[in-house]
């Protein structure tokens, strides 16, 4: 990734936006039907304030998830905006992201979850789908694969984590308070999550 992070940020908006209804639909049967809405109006403001031309790949993500907080409200909003603040400043001043740099920033946007969330694994939320991504990926880095390799990692190990969720109960946020008559869903930020996984993977893969 070099001088073009805008342009993983309209990927990952693309893709949210073109999920809007679906995440919507998760979110209608364990929460309150806005995660899609919530989310597509975050990432659709994003690509209007985070400069094109900007080459400061921890600028970017910090505007982004500045204006995440300030536009997608509910739960994810700030848990996302955390997300993208924490992960900019691992990347601040940098014009280019080698594949530790990535495992850092992930590693540094889930801790940064955590401590506003204070979630863990295995109670039905985004976490579910980034930690066993986070693991997979510097699992595979390790053993000496590049950014792209790690990448497809994460996405297998996301899409993992989101199936898991649909046997597990939700334990934190809004899908809580339904208790075991959660499980058998699938958890909507779970999924976005996948989906901006899936976004960086193809945006570095180039597709
Ligand atoms: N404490 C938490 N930690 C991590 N993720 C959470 C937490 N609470 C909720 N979430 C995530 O937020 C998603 C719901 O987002 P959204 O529908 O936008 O917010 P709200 O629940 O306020 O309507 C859930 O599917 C879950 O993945
Ligand atoms: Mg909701």
């Amino acid at each position: 990734m070099s001088a073009r992070v805008y342009d993983c940020l309209r990927l990952i908006a693309e893709r949210i936006i073109q999920n809007k209804d679906f995440l919507t639909d998760l979110d209608r049967e364990i929460g309150d039907a806005d995660h899609g809405v919530n989310m597509a109006r975050g990432f659709a403001a994003v690509i209007e304030r985070v400069p094109q031309d900007e080459e400061d790949v921890g600028a970017s993500l910090k505007r982004c998830g500045m204006t995440l907080v300030s536009t997608v409200g509910g739960a994810s909003g700030p848990l996302y905006g955390t997300a993208y603040m924490e992960a900019a400043k691992v990347l601040a001043g940098r014009q280019t992201v080698s594949a530790k740099d990535f495992g850092a920033a992930l590693a540094a946007a889930i801790a940064g979850i955590q401590r506003r969330g204070h979630a863990v694994r295995g109670e039905k939320t985004m976490l579910d789908a980034l930690m066993p991504a986070y693991d997979a990926y510097t699992q595979r880095v390790e053993q000496g694969a590049d950014l792209a390799e790690g990448l497809d990692a994460a996405c297998d190990a996301a899409t993992a984590g989101v199936e898991y969720t649909k046997a597990i109960a939700a334990t934190k946020g809004r899908a809580s308070y339904l208790g075991e008559r959660s499980i058998g869903h699938q958890d909507p930020g779970a999924t976005s999550s996948a989906l901006t996984l899936e976004a960086i993977r193809d945006f570095v893969r180039g597709l």
